[in-house]
């Protein structure tokens, strides 16, 4: 297997190669979606390749702890690139055009943040911040905004705005998560790609390389800037990371999509488990698509299953599910509401289902 893999690209802490075009599954004539696999090194850079190092053990902890949160991101419904773990320091991928846009969300001052705006590291910030880098090595990845990231091309406003709310609703997530394993969630990268049908998933890793992670008791930093700084016991902090997601992935796994603490044990949000606890009558409605209307994300969903050997997949839709409350059961005025508001009759179909 080893031998045909072709290098795509080797950054600085990663290699990224192409895999033999996956087989045409027999009986089916469909291909199986194109995939990469990253391999994760323990060479470590920082301040644009001018600091150089190796981080023993870093390889298989930032591989071991990507997929960890790519698949509770997943579950929560961010789209990632994630398709399976191959090894301690393999990744199995989707193949993704990268976005030349890295967004940077920050909670607390810290790093450049602090630099550029005179704040003293560690100040919360009063609202979460998002930020643009430009990913260009030559340039040394400068800091842009929306203007220059629409003049130079880099992605479209729509894109950019799917990558702000998936950002944030990843620091949601990853913050909530990470609070349970005694972690604060300073600030923290994130790279998207576009697939070949144009949807923007969530790209790169998820690790202490690129996530400051302050010990919630102590302050301590659990992340690269111990090694940026020399501050020593960087190996041990990334075991240690590691060893507290670890622990607490397990629980993360039993929880339902949305799910918070204390949601009741993995029961499928359902239509059958929507009924009304208030006893008051809902409207269970289902909007999809329609047929001749293009569905990217039922395409994506589509290929992903087939990447995971579900073959007998064909078309795929995906839709809104959405429950409603009542005071009657009135199936006209559900209709009303479905024509004027809860889908698009140009684009959409819709179908309901009433209590009783
Ligand atoms: P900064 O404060 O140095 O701008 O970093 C902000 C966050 O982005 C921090 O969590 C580290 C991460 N980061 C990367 O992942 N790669 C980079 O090249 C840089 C500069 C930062
Ligand atoms: N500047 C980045 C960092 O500090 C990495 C790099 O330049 O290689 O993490």
């Amino acid at each position: 297997m080893t031998n045909s893999r072709r290098k795509v690209h080797e950054g600085k802490a990663k290699i990224v190669w192409e895999i033999p075009p996956p087989r045409d599954m027999p009986g089916t004539g469909r291909a199986q979606e194109p995939a990469f696999v990253i391999e994760f090194k323990d060479d470590a850079t920082a301040f644009d390749g001018r600091k150089r190092g190796l981080i023993e053990g870093k390889g298989r902890v930032n591989n071991l702890l990507s997929a960890i949160f790519f698949e509770l991101l997943e579950r929560e419904g961010v789209p990632t690139h994630y398709l399976k773990t191959l090894s301690d320091r393999e990744m199995l991928v989707r193949r993704l055009e990268i976005v030349p846009v890295e967004v940077v969300v920050r909670n607390v001052a810290a790093g450049s943040l602090a630099k550029r705006l005179g704040l003293a590291e560690g100040t919360p910030l009063a609202r979460t911040v998002v930020e643009f880098y430009y990913k260009s090595d030559e340039l040394g990845d400068p800091l842009i905004n929306r203007h220059h990231v629409r003049t130079l091309g880099l992605a479209t406003d729509e894109e950019l705005d799917r990558m702000e709310t998936l950002a944030l609703r990843a620091n949601d997530i990853l913050g909530r998560a990470l609070a349970e394993c005694g972690l604060r969630l300073i600030d923290f990268k994130l790279e998207f790609g576009r697939t070949d049908a144009g949807e923007i998933v969530l790209a790169d890793e998820i690790s202490p390389d690129t996530c400051r992670l302050w010990d919630v008791e102590s302050g301590e930093r659990l992340d690269k800037d111990r090694f940026r700084r020399d501050l020593g016991g960087v190996e041990e902090a990334y075991e240690e990371v590691l060893h507290r997601v670890r622990e607490a992935a397990a629980k993360w796994r039993d929880l339902r999509p949305g799910g918070r603490e204390g949601a009741e044990p993995a029961a499928p949000a359902s239509p059958a488990s929507a009924d009304a606890p208030s006893g008051r009558p809902r409207a269970r409605v289902f909007v999809t698509l329609k047929s001749t209307v293009l569905d990217p994300q039922g395409a994506a969903v589509r290929r992903a299953l087939q990447t995971l050997g579900y073959t007998e997949v064909g078309d795929v839709r995906v839709g809104k599910f959405i429950v409603l409350e009542l005071e009657e059961a009135d199936p006209e005025r559900v209709d009303e509401m479905c024509r004027r508001l809860l889908a698009n009759p140009v684009i959409e179909d819709y179908r309901f289902e009433l209590d009783e």
